[in-house]
């Protein structure tokens, strides 16, 4: 793939510059697809890899060691297609990535934690956040951490929400059961007076309708999406992400592929059309 960097041409003028790499992304599972299909919108001419850690999934219930050690393989793996950055579409994996050198990998490495937390603070009033994720990414504290470093008297109330993870993969997105287990977790954080909630994990927006609906029109709702999108545009800008001239590459790769994974994932994408889901082995 070509890669042209910046520079002058011998008549002094700007030389334009691209760099048609595939964005590599991953996640556990299908979550991280709600990330893919804002990218593919917000940005029509790049390429991109997904991968599934299906086989592994969840993250949300392992220790901080073995998630690190699926997030190393997985960003090695993605290195290895030539990938020219991956997008962490994983809350839970982003947590194990905070506070690391990022020299470490070969290729730039977005996580999707400091990315929401400055979204929340910057459409929040009041600097109440509440915060759903999984009972790794809540353990770390990493939001708590990220909003506090940015302003440090943000209030943040978090609450750990691992059943979602479950019932997404499963499909069960538009149910009553789902429903109420939504608002069994979230409820409770309306009594501290939150003007936004993070979705602190990226299968919670395809829930987005089922958490408006428990948390009402006063509170707005983030999701990683909105946040890394708002970061690639800062990156362009300041020269650190070179875009691409036209879409290539659209690939979806997974661990493992059930009959379930595929038939969710292809309704997750509509009205965009999932691409055959490649099996890998990592
Ligand atoms: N989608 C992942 C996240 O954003 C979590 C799912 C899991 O527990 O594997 O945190």
């Amino acid at each position: 793939m070509s890669s042209d960097r910046p520079g002058k041409s011998s008549s002094g003028l700007e030389i334009q510059h691209f760099d048609d790499r595939p964005i590599g992304l991953f996640d556990s599972g299908i979550g991280g697809l709600s990330i893919l299909c804002s990218l593919l919108k917000a940005f029509p001419n790049e390429s991109f890899i997904y991968l599934g850690d299906t086989a592994r999934l969840p993250y949300g219930s392992k220790s901080p060691d073995t998630i690190s050690r699926y997030v190393k393989q997985n960003i090695s793996f993605l290195d290895q297609l030539g990938v020219k950055c991956v997008i962490v579409a994983c809350n839970t994996a982003s947590t194990v990535l905070i506070g690391q050198d990022p020299s470490q990998f070969s290729v730039p490495v977005y996580n999707v934690i400091d990315p929401g937390a400055k979204r929340a603070l910057s459409v929040s009033r009041n600097h109440r956040i509440g915060v759903i994720a999984t009972n790794a990414t809540v353990a770390a504290g990493s939001y708590a951490k990220s909003l506090k470093a940015l302003k440090s008297d943000a209030v943040v109330f978090q609450r750990a929400s691992p059943l979602l993870v479950a019932l997404v993969e499963e499909g069960w997105d538009d149910d009553p059961i789902t429903n109420l287990i939504i608002y069994r977790y979230v409820n409770p954080l309306l009594a501290n007076d939150i003007d936004t909630l993070i979705l602190g994990c990226t299968h919670y927006p395809v829930l987005r309708g089922g958490i408006s609906r428990v948390v009402g029109s006063f509170v707005t709702l983030v999701d990683s999406s909105d946040a890394i999108i708002d970061c690639l545009h800062a990156d362009i800008e300041a020269d650190k992400f070179i875009p691409s001239r036209a879409r290539h590459v659209f690939r979806v790769l997974a661990t493992d592929i059930s009959p379930v994974f595929a038939t969710v994932a292809a309704r997750l994408m509509a009205p965009l059309t999932l691409p055959t889901i490649e099996l890998v082995d990592l």
